[in-house]
């Protein structure tokens, strides 16, 4: 029999010994999905292997990989081999490839894949954390193996977190790869890369360089953060003893809590620190606030801190006052459509401490409405996910900073400035007409 000639660029090659996970990332026209979709009929050709092809969202097959598979098959004169069906792919030897997309999957139904080897997720930049959190342990078979394609969008992203965090699982190998790396990278592909960093350098950069995205499309205040970076916003903020500090929290239902700290100096706002934890009793988190090195004003709190919880028959409010943590505000309950206005509008006018509030800033960039994979749309409300933390608190500061500042209002006779905001998409999910804090 004569053997199956594959040629592998150099950047791949490290994938080619078995590993637990292999990813490779990069941008568009890195060879990805052609070296796995080859590795992928090599291994079911040369010994029985059961994989299935996974992507986040997949409609119908077209979507899937299930193509450029049936190309390589043919391109390694293999079409005797195997048994090109609907949904799957056979070969003689018992192997079998199928194409599945995650939301066909219950944490019950999953379990089918359980006798899998391989796992290969397309485009996994997509890849949610539940669906990461299903996938891991079904595939479970001895030597079995998960591959990861994907162009990075952001790092807190599942698969990003999983195979570029600090500690990427044992067994890991994952490699960047860019169209630099593929020797065959098409002159299409070429004109419309010079296309794009023409028109866009910054997009191209995150759809060809593979970098993350800078301003994710959906996201609220990605681009005011964007420009409060350019013009020297993000910096070093110290803290000044001669104003108080404003605090302003989210006590998440998952036990997550965020907190900013700001400063007012005249117009501008100085958020000087945040704060991020998760499954810490409000009471341990209220002490260690309290200890910091700050004078503090008020407290903003969720609308709800007043309502008595039923464990301990205290209001969170209380909780914290106990412990001297006061006075806390509760916040007024207002549409979340005006809260994300008031960030709008308070944005510009704030400086923030690039490293204590590296995290916050991250949530406020990511911050962004739910989006519709299926039907590849985005949607009217916020997505909630580790970034809605940061962002609902920096909500809570914003809309109360607000009656701050018109308490410490200019006399009547001064010049006031007002921003003027348009609503947008947003007015029709807002009670309030023309609300506008700043
Ligand atoms: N093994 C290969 N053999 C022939 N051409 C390839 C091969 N790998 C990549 N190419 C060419 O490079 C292009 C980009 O590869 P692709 O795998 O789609 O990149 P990525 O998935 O990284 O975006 C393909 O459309 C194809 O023209
Ligand atoms: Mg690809």
């Amino acid at each position: 029999m004569s053997k199956l000639r594959v040629e592998v660029p150099e950047a791949l090659q490290p994938l080619l010994k078995p590993g637990r996970y292999k990813g490779a990332y990069g941008g568009r026209g890195g060879a990805k999905s052609h070296f796995f979709a080859e590795q992928m009929v090599i291994r079911s050709f040369s010994q029985t292997t059961r994989a299935v092809c996974i992507r986040e969202v997949q409609n119908s097959l077209k979507e899937s990989v299930r193509q450029l598979i049936i190309d390589k098959i043919e391109k390694f004169g293999l079409l005797e081999f195997f048994q090109v069906l609907d949904a799957e792919i056979r070969g003689k030897n018992g192997s079998l490839i199928i194409f599945k997309g995650m939301q066909a999957y219950s944490a019950d139904s999953i379990k089918s894949l359980e006798g899998y080897d391989i796992a290969w997720v397309e485009e996994a930049q997509s890849l949610s954390h539940v669906s990461l959190r299903l996938l891991r342990p079904t595939i479970r078979k001895e030597g079995s193996e998960l591959w990861f394609s994907w162009n990075p969008r952001h790092k807190r992203d599942a698969c990003d977190e999983l195979l570029r965090g600090a500690q990427p699982p044992r067994g890991s190998i994952v490699v960047p790869v860019g169209w630099q790396d593929n020797p065959w990278f098409p002159k299409v592909l070429r004109d419309e890369m010079e296309q794009d960093y023409a028109r866009d350098p910054e997009m191209a950069d995150h759809i060809w360089g593979g970098n993350y995205e800078v301003v994710t499309e959906g996201a609220y205040y990605a681009k005011l953060l964007f420009e409060a970076e350019k013009s020297g916003r993000i910096t070093s903020v110290p803290y000044d003893p001669s104003e108080p500090v404003y605090t302003a929290w989210d006590l998440g239902l998952d036990d997550s809590t965020a907190i900013w700290f700001a400063q007012i100096f005249g117009s501008e706002i100085r958020i000087i620190d945040y704060f991020e934890t998760r499954n810490v009793a409000l009471i341990e988190i209220a002490k260690q606030i309290k200890e910091l090195p700050y004078v503090y004003a008020e407290h903003y709190m969720p609308h709800d801190i007043e309502t008595r919880e039923i464990s301990t028959a205290t209001t969170r409010k209380q909780q914290c006052e106990n412990v001297g943590l006061k006075p806390i505000i509760a916040g007024s309950k207002i549409p979340v459509a005006d809260g994300i206005n008031a960030v709008r509008t308070m944005l510009p006018k704030c400086v923030i401490d690039k490293i204590k509030c590296e995290k916050g800033i991250e949530a406020l960039q990511a911050y962004r409405t739910e989006r519709n994979e299926e039907k590849d749309i985005f949607g009217a409300k916020p997505l909630h996910d580790w970034s809605s933390h940061g962002a609902d608190a920096f909500r809570e500061l914003a809309v109360n900073l607000f009656d701050v500042k018109q308490a410490k209002r200019v006399p009547d006779n001064a010049v006031v400035e007002y921003d003027v905001f348009a609503h947008g998409q947003f007015q029709e999910t807002s009670g309030i007409e023309d609300y506008n804090p700043w």
